[in-house]
C-alpha cells in the first residue's frame, strides 16, 4: 500500500522521533544528542529531512555533500535512512531516496552514494530496486 508521505526539513522538534529512528538504526541515542546533531550540522551541505504520514514523524534521511580530491563533480553520501518498522513496505523509504536524489541533483552532484553494513541484506535489496549498485568494498579501523 503507497503511503500519502511528506517529506520535510528536520526541525528542532522532531528530535524526539528522530532519536527513535535512530534506535531502530541500531544507535541509541537523546533527543539532546539529535538536537546537538542537527545544530552541528543540518546545513545545505549536511541536510536532514523528515518523512511524515498519518501525522507523525515515520522515517528520515540524512545526507553529506562533499567535494572529493580526486574527482570535479560533488559527491552526496547518504549517512543514514530509516523508516519506523511499522510502516516499512509502504514507499516510505523509496520516497526518502526520490528526495534525497533530487536534493543531490539541485546540488550539482554526480553521485550519490552510501555505505551498508554486510548483515543489513534487506537493506542492500532495497538499494538495488532502487538503482544502486553494490561497487566497492569498505575497510574500516576503528580508532
Ligand atoms: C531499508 C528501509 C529504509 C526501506 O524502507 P521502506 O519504507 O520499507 O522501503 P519501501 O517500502 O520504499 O521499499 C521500496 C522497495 O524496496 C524493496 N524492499 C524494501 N524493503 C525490502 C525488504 N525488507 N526485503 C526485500 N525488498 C525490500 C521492495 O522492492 C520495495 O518495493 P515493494 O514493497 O513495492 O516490493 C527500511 O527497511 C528500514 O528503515 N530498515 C531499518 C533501517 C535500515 O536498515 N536502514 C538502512 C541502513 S543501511
Amino acid at each position: 500500500m503507497e503511503e500519502d508521505v511528506n517529506i520535510r526539513d528536520a526541525r528542532e522538534f522532531d528530535a524526539c522521533a528522530i532519536a527513535g529512528l535512530l534506535e531502530e538504526l541500531g544507535y541509541p541515542n537523546t533527543p539532546e544528542f539529535v538536537i546537538r546533531k542537527l545544530e552541528l550540522l543540518g546545513d545545505d551541505d549536511n541536510p536532514v529531512f523528515v518523512a511524515e504520514a498519518g501525522g507523525e514523524i515515520v522515517g528520515f534521511v540524512s545526507l553529506h555533500i562533499m567535494p572529493v580530491f580526486h574527482e570535479e563533480p560533488l559527491y552526496c553520501r547518504i549517512t543514514a535512512v530509516a523508516v519506523t518498522e511499522t510502516y516499512r513496505r509502504r514507499g516510505v523509504g523509496r520516497r526518502l531516496m526520490e528526495h534525497a536524489e533530487a536534493v543531490a541533483l539541485a546540488a550539482a552532484c554526480g553521485r550519490i552514494e552510501l555505505t551498508s553494513n554486510e548483515r543489513r541484506t534487506w537493506a542492500h535489496v532495497f538499494y538495488e530496486t532502487l538503482g544502486y549498485e553494490g561497487t566497492s568494498r569498505k575497510f574500516v579501523k576503528t580508532l
